[in-house]
């Protein structure tokens, strides 16, 4: 392991340890890392949330209805709702809570678990979600100042009132959850919404500008840190000395981790449940200018800064908006790290979008969720909700019956994935004693067959045993050569069955043979299927 893994690594099992020192409650949700991979245990078990994302204003009890309809559609195990800090103290120091109650009995009700999102200092860099009493005084609660002395649509991260104040509030949301919420219906609460600025990299106030000029913590001058953010080792200085042309959204960046990482430990202190912030992202693959992103949240270029500015915050989320595969395979493999649990909260439009879950499955994540899944008062119909919501429906009916084996093997390790690209080029996944071979076609018999219309196809193979698989997928087909000792010989399938998983057990359909296995092995059609796989050398 190099220094700085192993300063990640240190990191990781420091706030492992503390949070379990917390919890003796085996049901308590709570993120577990072992060899560098992680599980959300919920009840005692690995769990994978199978989420939907409400859209912004759709958590009120009138709109509650169509959210419970389009969970209900989509096979979803998870709801995650907004809770927002407008609605929840009206009144400075007077708390309603009365949404808790509706959505913990409705999400009882309809057997999902419910992830909180907690819209209060930031939702998507702005201050919008902040209560009336302190949008009414704005000279006592700013908003950032830009590099042009103009003020920015964005809460400054220095002000100490505003800090304490959503830190008791959001406590008080923890604290209430603790005793209404025994059964652990909450299993994950995020801190605000995509925090951070659009349109001015940092604060250029007077306060803020002080603190520019003044020694960056001893925290981010440790030589591990500065390597591990491209940064020429130094013993001292102020923000611009040490960090150079990335001193603006670093600084913002710490300074925002800062105030959200108190904000979520007034929360911990009151109820240690699971902890995250999401992102909204950058372009991953061109390390672009800040000025072009959302600056000061957890992108990928400061994920270091935000474990450290906020230990209490269990993971750190991308929001997944990008459409090009490249890019977003790229987000996955940035954001699954021995210190960060991938967790996809978000995830836009798009028949393509659901091929990405098996990947975050393969990687050992813990969750994945589309955004905006109730009709948002547009009057949509059943069949037209049926219809807008099927790419995904389809996904996780098959991934809801058989999802605590695939959360234990992903925690364990197993499986891995293949997913389209644009170029529809096949790809190969290593078995150990085998390989797959995943090609991305029209289903005609003739493997040189048309690329696929869409670029849908994904599949997912769990590895049993040496010869013995279990494959998942859609739009593509699967075949396999020995690799190692075997490689070279011939092979042929001694079975391959279809089938589904009940209660822990494998229900097998019928045995593909014939056509559906001899022209480039078994096909994987529109619908996610399930197939057990085994393969012997002759
Ligand atoms: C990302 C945000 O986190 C969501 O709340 C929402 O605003 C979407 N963007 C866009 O609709």
């Amino acid at each position: 392991m190099n220094k700085v893994f192993f300063f990640l690594f240190v990191l990781a099992t420091l706030s492992l340890t503390s949070t379990s020192a917390q919890i003796n409650d085996e049901t308590f949700p709570k993120i577990i890392t072992k060899n560098g991979r992680h599980a959300l245990l919920v009840d005692g078990q690995p769990f994978f949330v199978l989420g939907g994302q409400a859209h912004n204003s759709s958590a009120w009890p009138g709109m509650l209805p169509q959210l419970w309809s389009a969970i209900n559609t989509m096979h979803a195990n998870t709801l995650e709702v907004p809770l927002y800090w407008e609605q929840i103290e009206p009144q400075r120091g007077k708390f309603d809570f009365s949404l808790i109650d509706t959505l913990l009995v409705q999400a009882r009700q309809h057997h999902v678990h419910l992830v909180l999102l907690w819209f209060a200092t930031w939702k998507n860099g702005s201050n919008h979600y902040v209560p009336e009493w302190m949008k009414n005084e704005a000279s006592k609660y700013p908003n950032i100042i830009g590099k042009n002395g103009k003020p920015v649509d964005s809460p400054s991260p220095h002000i100490k009132e505003m800090m304490e104040a959503d830190s008791k509030a959001f406590a008080a949301v923890m604290r209430y959850l603790k005793t209404a919420d025994t059964r652990h219906t909450v299993i994950m609460v995020q801190v605000e919404n995509e925090p951070g600025s659009w349109g001015s990299v940092r604060d250029y106030s007077p306060t803020a500008q002080k603190l520019f000029d003044s020694p960056v913590p001893a925290e981010l001058l440790k030589p591990e840190v500065l390597k591990a953010l491209n940064t020429p080792v130094v013993a001292e200085g102020n923000w611009q000395k040490v960090f150079g042309t990335n001193a603006d959204e670093f600084f913002h960046a710490w300074s925002v981790g800062r105030y959200i990482g108190q904000v979520a430990a007034a929360g911990k202190a009151e109820n240690p449940l699971p902890l995250y912030v999401n992102a909204a992202l950058r372009d991953p693959l061109t390390n672009p200018p800040a000025t072009s992103y959302e600056s000061g949240g957890p992108t990928d270029n400061v994920i270091l800064i935000w474990k450290i500015a906020a230990p209490s915050i269990d993971l750190l989320a991308p929001d997944i908006y990008l459409s090009k595969s490249e890019e977003i395979m790229k987000v996955l493999e940035l954001y699954d790290r021995p210190d960060n649990t991938l967790f996809v909260p978000e995830v836009g439009a798009g028949i393509e979008k659901p091929k990405y879950m098996y990947e975050v499955i393969a990687r050992g994540g813990i969750g994945f969720s589309p955004f905006g899944i109730d009709s948002n008062g547009e009057g949509e119909t059943e069949k037209e909700m049926r219809e807008r919501l099927s790419p995904i429906a389809m996904e996780y009916a098959m991934a809801s019956s058989i999802m605590k084996e695939l959360a234990k093997w992903s925690f364990e390790g197993k499986i891995k994935a293949a997913i389209e690209r644009e170029d529809h080029k096949e790809q190969k996944i290593d078995l150990g004693a085998w390989q797959a071979n995943v090609s991305f076609g029209t289903g005609s018999r003739d493997v040189s067959s048309e690329p696929n219309a869409h670029v849908t196809g994904k599949a997912m193979i769990v590895q049993l045993e040496e010869n013995k698989f279990i494959a998942i997928g859609t739009n593509c087909r699967i075949t396999f050569q020995p690799l190692g000792k075997n490689a070279g010989k011939a092979w042929q399938y001694l079975k391959v069955e279809e089938g589904h998983y009940e209660n822990g057990t494998f229900k097998p359909l019928r045995i593909l043979n014939g056509d559906e296995t001899d022209w480039g092995g078994p096909r994987f059609g529109k619908t996610p299927t399930l197939v057990n796989i085994s393969l012997v050398v002759r």
